[in-house]
């Protein structure tokens, strides 16, 4: 019974620190985040009932995370050649520049919707949350595949 526990929680332990290792599944994690506050926000803005505190909390997030996935991506790791399932076009590595400057790009939104989200005036949210989701689409439509 005790060695049974034992072995179930060393596979455990060894399935998350192979998440945690690859860059593929780290980096989608991050990008699941994204869609969750991105989800939540619109959610609100939609409804048009922004409830400030909850939104300025979730668009801080977002900013915090905004500079996570990218470091996941190295040479090797395109659709097709990594060995897991991936998204990611070989147009990262082959344009790095643009490839900086879409995610510079859309940090740039993040923290706009985070300083505009703290200071409060529902239509200036809902305007920098339309330009945060627009950086999402445009990085999405020329570097992931649909
Ligand atoms: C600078 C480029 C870029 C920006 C900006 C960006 N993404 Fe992505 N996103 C990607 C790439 C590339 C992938 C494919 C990753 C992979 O499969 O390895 C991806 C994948 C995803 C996925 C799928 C993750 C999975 O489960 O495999 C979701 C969901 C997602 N992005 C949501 C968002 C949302 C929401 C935003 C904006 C708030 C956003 N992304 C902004 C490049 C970007």
């Amino acid at each position: 019974m005790k060695k049974a526990l034992m072995l179930s929680l060393c596979a455990v332990l060894a399935s998350s620190a192979f998440a945690a290792t690859d860059p593929v599944s780290a980096r989608q994690d991050i990008f699941k985040q994204f869609k969750k506050d991105a989800a939540a926000m619109g959610k609100m803005v939609k409804s048009d009932a922004i409830n400030k505190e909850e939104f300025s909390k979730l668009a801080a997030h977002l900013d915090a995370i905004a500079q996570q996935p990218w470091q996941h991506f190295p040479a090797g790791t395109a659709s097709g050649q990594a060995a897991r399932k991936t998204d990611a076009k070989a147009e990262i590595w082959s344009k790095p520049a643009e490839w900086t400057k879409a995610a510079d790009a859309f940090k740039a939104e993040t923290a706009k919707l985070k300083q505009i989200a703290a200071a409060g005036d529902t239509a200036s949210i809902k305007n920098q949350f339309g330009a945060v989701q627009k950086s999402c689409k445009s990085c999405h439509d020329a570097f992931r595949k649909d």
